[in-house]
């Protein structure tokens, strides 16, 4: 695997294009979930420098199951988010991408930084169970789109296939 990140000079669109073809060549070759979900929180990070960006994990606990910080890179984040709670907890529950232009109008989002001002959150599926959020937060209003969307739901898809290498091996 390459192990310098190249990050594409121009459009939003091409930096994604880029970082999809590399984080496909890094996954490709490795079926550890953890190990996946924190380059592809590196590149993402070293990428587009937003404030926060990582991984919330479904763990069962008891009967039920919770949503646990898992790689990210950006200041340190609350560990565990019950399912519909938060941003994270309603991409879980809902089981589709939200993004929230203004945290202050979301009701019930969770504040891990004052500085956190819009966000993004993407399931990653195991079939069709949620077994992981994508999480992105911008220290700035209205950061994330419909390109956001699209790109972020094929870097889940490629997370979800090396989930799937992972069960098997
Ligand atoms: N804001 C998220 C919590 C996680 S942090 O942003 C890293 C939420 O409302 O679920």
């Amino acid at each position: 695997m390459a192990e310098v990140l190249h990050i594409a000079q121009g459009s939003k669109e091409e930096k994604y294009r880029e970082l999809v073809s590399q984080i496909k060549a890094v996954i490709g070759d490795e079926s550890d979930l953890i190990a996946n979900m924190a380059n592809i929180a590196s590149m993402l990070h070293e990428t587009f420098g937003f404030w926060w960006t990582g991984f919330y994990r479904v763990l069962a606990q008891n009967q039920d199951n919770i949503l646990v910080l898992g790689p990210f890179q950006g200041p340190m984040a609350c560990t565990r988010i019950r399912w519909g709670r938060g941003v994270c907890g309603t991409a879980w529950k809902k089981q589709q991408t939200v993004i929230v232009p203004d945290v202050e109008e979301f009701p019930g989002h969770i504040a891990c930084s004052s500085l956190s001002k819009s966000e993004i959150v993407v399931p990653v599926f195991q079939g069709d169970r949620v077994i992981a959020v994508l999480d992105i937060d911008s220290e700035h209003l209205n950061t994330f789109d419909e390109t956001d969307q699209k790109y972020l739901e094929e870097i889940a898809s490629i997370v979800e296939a090396s989930a799937s290498t992972t069960r098997e091996s």
